[in-house]
């Protein structure tokens, strides 16, 4: 059975229904012509006669539509449920597109001209997505809104994928201009919906430097509430995703509707409760600072937006999200390969390293059974600090006389891999690079350029900058041994204007230079198919799936401190399953919070991802020593978890003084548990940690963590006791597997 099924219930108003596992999006023809909303939630059958509910009512002060000199008696512009709205036409809410004609009028109408429903997922020209391996695994419908305008010729396509047996559907948009004459997109969002009602709880995920992707949650009201990027990143700041919740749901149950924008750049998005109480959701790139040339025979291409639906919660929406994402949107070799565990030198050198130190942190690491040795920012150029030498991708002979391929060599000779770290996008203004090139950084003639850490921002928009870099990048990577690179990016972007642009093409820098960001990653994982790329940008700055398609792993956050990193992890944990989340050990008094935990709480921790160190490995005692080679023993016979297992989030940190979560294995054989305490009560006890997602008649005894054998239905019904749980700090983790 298809997946998109396509009923007529009258001439040239088809409605469309779109079958996920458990969910169905629905959108049909109005008579009038427009797109509208229908359904998304739980299952529908197809069904000629809701065409009726596509009607919305009128309300006092709605523009009406005409037929003839009939007033069309059920229908206002601003009350009709849209899939993709626009503006200067009569809904007054938020539009997903509106353009500039020729004239300089604003505005469109957009009425059907067609649909095509075509087998697997088309790839999105120059942009991330998700997709589909087999034609069978997906289909996507293709719908043609026209504007209605005499001799307009703009063309909007809405693309919409649903996959088999996953609750996800991905939109995306493109605009075309089949007129005569240039127009001038001035937004241009990846989807809409209007959904029936407004009672929904908005969850965001917003942050700063240090403290990514913290959850919160408030009910609708009535009116705007949006998120949103200027910063020409996804940041820290906002996160590209929002949920609307139903206000009862949870972990476990209730309504959840995911918005998850495929795309690294400015972001725009939310909800706007209209005047009859319906919710108008929407994402897609910000519309400030976006302007897009569109001359005729021209198109653009918005990036997608991954919808998921679930009843089951918060819980459901992320299994959603896990599933695709470490699936079909992560992609290469590393997507299916168990990630190796890895030292990275930042926290223990900072720019202050020779490579006999470097060998020796890898000596200490390789008897440890460490995997890869990452040597993070200092290496090129003459990088003693943050002042310099951005572009300057050239070892430091000074620092490392015999280069970066001999430090990779002395690293393997220990047994480990060699990892790179990189900056691409950037560039210091005291570096070779800009000496000879000045106008290469984004700038507007006639403005002081503003420094963010010392460094400006390459014009990724022109490719012979991206050339440039990528040139002075693989010859690197082709000369030395290294099977990791850790591409960072340290400051937003300021003076967003390109010297090889025309005044008209400006609006288009913001845009244009994320497509030439994704090129160089394109370009970087079509030469290097073998590389493992892991994305940083201070800490969890761009942990978005537009990146995670070309970097399967992203360091979370700067801030490696284990209690702080509870609720980073567990923010990040709604959207991004764990196997794409680095996490390491660091050392303590912690540098950023300058707090003490055990070696064995950071370990723990640090396990919820993909497991490293970051820290001098030479200075640990030898209980520290013994500790931390029992932390890499568990992440190897664990990590599989890590790659294929179910999450659930027990126990959130920001409710309560307790965070835990579980791994399960598919086949609910295995599980990992972690329960980690914050600051201890006096005369207080934890409830038993009621686990999920076990087999309630299997026997599960526990391999390494506390002692004990229990059945599934005991775990869950009536939990794992925590009162070993008494002091500061403390944490446990069980390791549970099936026995006969
Ligand atoms: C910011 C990153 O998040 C750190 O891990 C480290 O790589 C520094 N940059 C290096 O400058």
């Amino acid at each position: 059975m298809s997946l998109v099924t396509v009923l007529s219930p009258a001439p040239g108003q088809p409605l469309f229904f779109l079958r996920g596992a458990a969910s169905t999006y629905a959108c049909g023809v109005h008579p009038s012509g427009l797109l509208c909303h229908l359904h998304w939630g739980g299952p529908l059958a197809p069904d000629a006669s809701l065409a009726e509910r596509l009607e919305s009512g009128a309300a006092a002060f709605s523009p009406e539509r005409r037929r003839g000199a009939a007033l069309w008696p059920k229908t206002g512009y601003d009350t009709l449920r849209y899939e993709y709205p626009t503006a200067n036409t009569g809904d007054f809410r938020e539009p997903a597109v509106d353009v500039r004609h020729a004239d300089g009028t604003h505005g469109l109408r957009l009425i059907y001209a067609g649909h095509r429903v075509l087998p697997g997922k088309p790839a999105l020209p120059g942009l991330p997505a998700t997709y589909a391996e087999a034609p069978a695994e997906a289909e996507t419908l293709e719908v043609d809104l026209r504007d209605e305008r005499e001799n307009s010729g703009i063309l909007v396509t809405l693309s919409y994928t649903v996959f088999a047996d996953r609750d996800v559907i991905a939109r995306s948009a493109r605009i075309t201009n089949r007129g005569s004459a240039p127009i001038t997109l001035t937004r241009a969002l990846s989807a809409a919906l209007d959904l029936p009602h407004h009672r929904h709880d908005l969850l965001t995920l917003p942050g700063a430097w240090a403290r990514e992707r913290w959850v919160e949650r408030a009910a609708l009201r009535s009116g705007a509430q949006w998120i949103g990027s200027r910063r020409g990143a996804s940041s820290h700041q906002s996160h590209p995703f929002f949920a609307l919740l139903a206000p009862q749901a949870d972990e476990t149950q209730g309504e959840a509707r995911g918005f998850s924008l495929v795309y690294s750049g400015n972001h725009h998005g939310g909800a706007e409760v209209d005047q009859l109480f319906r919710a108008r959701a929407l994402l897609g790139i910000h519309p400030d600072g976006f302007e897009w040339h569109l001359a005729p025979g021209e198109s653009f291409q918005t990036p997608e937006v991954v919808l998921a639906f679930s009843a089951a919660g918060l819980g459901g929406l992320s299994g959603q999200y896990h599933r695709l994402y470490r699936e079909r949107l992560v992609r290469g070799p590393w997507r299916d390969r168990e990630r190796p565990i890895l030292i990275n030198n930042w926290e223990a050198t900072y720019f202050d390293f020779t490579a006999e130190k470097l060998a020796a942190i890898a000596r200490t690491a390789g008897a440890l059974g460490i995997e890869l040795f990452v040597l993070d920012d200092g290496w090129f150029g003459k990088r003693n600090d943050d002042t310099t030498s951005l572009g300057d991708w050239f070892v430091d002979r000074k620092k490392l006389p015999e280069g970066v391929a001999d430090v990779g060599r002395r690293i393997e000779a220990e047994g480990l891999r060699f990892g790179l770290w990189f900056e691409p996008e950037m560039i210091s203004p005291d570096s070779e690079l800009y000496r000879a090139h000045p106008d290469w950084c984004l700038h507007v003639p006639g403005r002081a350029r503003t420094e963010g850490r010392h460094q400006l921002v390459l014009d990724f928009s022109r490719p012979e900058v991206v050339d440039a870099i990528y040139t002075q990048v693989a010859k690197i990577l082709r000369e030395a041994p290294i099977g990791y690179v850790k591409w960072d990016m340290n400051r937003h972007l300021t003076e967003v204007g390109s010297a090889a642009l025309p005044p008209e093409r400006q609006g288009e820098v913001f845009h244009r230079h994320i497509l030439g960001v994704y090129a160089f990653a394109e370009r970087l994982v079509r030469e290097f198919p073998e590389l493992l790329i892991e994305g940083c940008s201070g800490g969890g700055g761009r942990y978005d799936p537009g990146m995670l398609h070309y970097t399967p792993q992203f360091w979370c956050s700067d801030n490696t401190d284990a209690i702080a990193r509870l609720r980073i992890q567990h923010g990040t944990s709604l959207v991004y399953p764990p196997c794409t989340m680095g996490a390491h050990v660091s050392a303590v008094p912690n540098h950023q919070l300058h707090r003490s935990t055990s070696m064995g709480t950071r370990g723990r921790v640090a396990l919820a991802g993909q497991f490293g160190f970051e820290l001098d490995l030479t200075k640990l005692d030898e209980a520290d020593l013994a500790e931390a080679k029992d932390l890499v023993e568990q992440a190897k016979r664990t990590r599989h978890l890590l790659r294929h297992g179910d999450l659930h989030r027990l126990a959130d940190p920001a409710s309560g003084n307790l965070a835990a979560w579980m791994l399960v294995s598919p086949e609910r054989d295995e599980a990992v548990v972690t329960a980690v305490l914050a600051l201890a009560e006096p005369n207080w006890r934890f409830a038993p940690l009621h686990l999920r997602g076990l087999d309630p008649t299997a026997r599960y005894r526990c391999v390494h963590g506390p002692e004990g054998e229990w059945t599934g239905d005991v775990l869950m019904e009536l939990g794992l006791p925590l009162d070993a749980l008494s002091q500061d700090f403390q944490s446990l983790r069980w390791h549970l597997r099936r026995i006969a």
